[in-house]
């Protein structure tokens, strides 16, 4: 056989099969954000460098995000994250949306990752934000949002566990410890990589990246094993309030570990883990208040998270909570009998899709056996077969192939007979 031509590293080819459950799980998103009602948008595919640059943090600017020039000589980005594009849309119509913006969007992103389990090079996110509330009860609403999600895809608080921290917190707790706070976002890279080193090799990271002191290094360990840390905080403290209040706190702890690799984040950030552990976060966000004034906007804050398709895909796997989909919802298969009927076969399918039915049409004369084994190959639950006999009487057969029984019927009744057999009456 010849090779086929390569797709690119980290690409996914989605055959109906994998497009049947992308769609089902945007489908659970956008239901899940409309049930606490946020409106759909969408952003461009490409952006300038410059609007990352603006705050997303080095690692994703200068390491992770695919960028060309383009035939006019600019830097393009193929958009490794929205929240940048968001708020540079919130800022450039600030005066008239109203307030809060409650938005949600589903699409493509491209990072320049090591493809590994749950990593690719291109894939897709869900992205819900708050913007213009700044209180407990709005971080609150994200999580709430996402336990919605949860729940709705049958993942319990025993499969899957949200981890929330707050910067504030941290950056207070980080100047109590004597650290210079312009290590500050050394230290947080030095958290976010907690999970994601071997000890021997984080400590040798904060000595050697980060310039802290073996002492200064168990200090930091300390603070990110103090389970109770939150008690400091009063925004974590009404933060669970709020938790509580909108019935979710089965699903939420807090965890001094989870800082965020992105640099845009002020208060509560918070991250979703499966619970044993072996995967990497399914969703990751907290409160970003300076990053519209940061691409040219006036000062407002928001709140939101993004969810990839890879993890979530995967852990629902691990649960058997994949759901199994038929990727294409065909009704009834117009058989053909032989060559001088393909007209009356096509005429009775157009006639069919006109009322609304999902309706294929056999796409040759063939022996009716092959035509009834393809309808069953590909799940189609009726077929109607117009022999010599039935064209000529102006009728046709409709038989439907779970109980395998059949009705000749005229053919100005047809609609109304396929729509009662397919729907099972
Ligand atoms: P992030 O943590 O960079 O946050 O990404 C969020 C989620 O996107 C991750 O938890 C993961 O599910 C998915 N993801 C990221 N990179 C990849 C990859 N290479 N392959 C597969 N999935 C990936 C953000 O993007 C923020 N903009 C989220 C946010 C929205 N914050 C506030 N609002």
């Amino acid at each position: 056989m010849k090779p086929t031509i390569r797709p690119i590293k980290g690409t996914r080819d989605f055959y109906p099969a994998e497009m049947a459950f992308r769609t089902w799980l945007y489908g659970k998103m956008r239901a899940a954000s409309q049930r606490f009602g946020y409106q759909e948008y969408e952003a461009p595919m490409l952006e300038t460098l410059e609007l990352y640059a603006a705050k997303s943090g080095e690692e994703l600017v200068k390491e992770q995000s695919f960028v060309f020039t383009d035939r006019g000589g600019d830097t393009i980005t193929l958009r490794p994250e929205l929240t940048p594009s968001l708020a540079r849309m919130v800022a450039q119509k600030q005066r008239e949306l109203p307030k809060p913006i409650r938005w949600w969007s589903f699409g493509p992103f491209w990072r320049y990752e090591r493809p590994q389990k749950g990593r690719t090079r291109e894939f897709f996110q869900w992205n819900i934000d708050l913007l213009g509330v700044d209180s407990a009860y709005a971080d609150a609403e994200l999580v709430a949002v996402l336990v919605e999600f949860f729940r709705s895809v049958g993942l319990s608080a025993a499969q899957v566990v949200i981890k929330v921290n707050n910067r504030k917190l941290m950056e207070a707790q980080i100047k109590a410890l004597g650290l210079e706070t312009d290590k500050i976002d050394g230290i947080y890279k030095l958290i976010d990589k907690l999970d994601k080193l071997p000890t021997d090799k984080w400590r040798a990271y904060g000595r050697d990246d980060i310039g802290l002191s073996a002492a200064q290094i168990d200090q930091l360990s300390g603070l990110l094993n103090n389970r109770d840390l939150w008690q400091q905080s009063s925004e974590l403290t009404a933060f669970f309030n709020a938790i509580n209040d909108l019935g979710v706190s089965d699903y939420v702890e807090f965890d001094p570990a989870i800082i965020r690799g992105l640099a845009y984040y002020t208060g509560v950030v918070f991250e979703a883990r499966e619970c044993s552990g072996s995967f990497r976060a399914i969703c990751g966000g907290g409160r970003y208040d300076n990053l519209v004034a940061d691409v040219g906007g006036e000062p407002l804050g928001g709140m939101g998270f993004a969810m990839g398709d890879v993890v979530i895909g995967l852990v629902l796997e691990e649960y058997g909570l994949r759901p199994a989909l038929r990727p294409i919802p065909t009704e009834a298969l117009v058989t053909i009998f032989d060559a001088t009927l393909i007209g009356t076969s096509a005429r009775i399918a157009a006639t069919l899709r006109s009322a609304g039915l999902n309706t294929e049409l056999f796409p040759e004369a063939a022996k009716l056996d092959r035509q009834l084994k393809y309808a069953n190959t590909q799940s189609i639950p009726v077929v109607i077969i117009i022999g010599p006999d039935e064209a000529a009487a102006g009728k046709a057969t409709v038989r439907d192939l779970r109980s395998g029984q059949q009705q000749v019927v005229g053919q100005d009744q047809l609609v109304n007979v396929v729509r009662a057999v397919v729907s099972g009456q």
